[in-house]
């Protein structure tokens, strides 16, 4: 399958996902979105791959935000009737249940910020920025950027960030819990698939679930969070690839998964 603006390639059991418009800083544009929601489905439904990475074409930018071409003539009622922006949390997020990793290769702003954070995990390179510059604009973060970022960072740089637009380098993203880690451009690639590798290597009904739980932590108090761990965790030991995981312990080899 080939699309307009992205382009996928599975490598492996990994499916690597490109923004492809670097001309336009790969600006998320609508076709952009249906792309995405397209190859996430088909990653998803692809028994064969177990993780994917996001990343931006070119050395410049991961996304540099929303479209602002697109969006500078569209009218306020357009915006509110086509619920614009939902798409990216109701698809993107909320119905990908493998794991996936953002490896941001530069700019990350706007909604290419947002973008970043929805993944379960960001991968930056040493030159990667993050930001959300929509004041400047006149308008204000639409695709979770108040809410992922205050969650990622705190209020204080949250507020700074929003408030002043200003951009984050890739030390001060580490520092403050953004990004999982820095490496150089030249490794983002290779230091993201090999990750992804090893998660798309794990038994994918324990990735599946490890990942709802963490996100759990988000939507729910301490007791709520610790119940839903322990009942996760409870069926998960009834699946085959729990008895071949301690199985294989046991005899010191690898475990051979069956996603049962
Ligand atoms: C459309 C964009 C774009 C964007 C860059 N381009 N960002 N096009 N939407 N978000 C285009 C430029 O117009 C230009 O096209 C080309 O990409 C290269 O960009 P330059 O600005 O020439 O590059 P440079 O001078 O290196 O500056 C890089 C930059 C700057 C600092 C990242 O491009 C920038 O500030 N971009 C906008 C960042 C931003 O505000 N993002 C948030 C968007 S709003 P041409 O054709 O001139 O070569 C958002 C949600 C808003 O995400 C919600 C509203 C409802």
């Amino acid at each position: 399958h080939t699309y307009e603006t992205i382009l996928v390639e599975q490598k492996g059991a990994v499916t690597l996902i490109t923004i492809n418009r670097p001309q336009a800083l790969n600006a998320l544009n609508s076709q952009v979105l249906a792309d995405l929601i397209d190859a996430f489905a088909a990653f998803e439904a692809d028994e064969t791959q177990g993780c994917a990475v996001l990343t931006g074409a070119g050395e410049k930018a991961f996304a540099a935000g929303a479209d602002i071409k697109e969006m500078a003539d569209k009218p306020a009622s357009d915006f509110f009737n086509e619920d614009f922006f939902s798409k990216w949390t109701s698809h993107v997020v909320k119905t990908t249940r493998k794991p996936w990793i953002a490896a941001v290769n530069g700019f990350a702003l706007g909604g290419g910020c947002e973008l970043a954070m929805m993944a379960d995990f960001i991968i930056a390179s040493e030159n990667a920025k993050f930001g959300q510059p929509e004041i400047k604009l006149g308008v204000a973060p639409g695709m979770g950027g108040s809410q992922r970022l205050t969650r990622a960072v705190g209020k204080a740089k949250a507020m700074d960030m929003c408030l002043t637009g200003r951009m984050m380098d890739a030390a001060e993203a580490e520092r403050s819990g953004l990004v999982t880690r820095v490496v150089p451009l030249a490794d983002l690639l290779t230091d993201a698939l090999k990750t992804a590798e090893t998660i798309a290597a794990m038994p994918p009904m324990a990735a599946k679930v490890n990942k709802e739980m963490v996100n759990a932590a988000y939507e729910t108090t301490l007791d709520q969070g610790l119940l839903f761990e322990r009942r996760a965790f409870q069926i998960l030991t009834a699946s085959d690839d729990k008895a071949e995981g301690m199985k294989a312990f046991i005899e010191k080899r690898p475990g051979v998964w069956k996603g049962k």
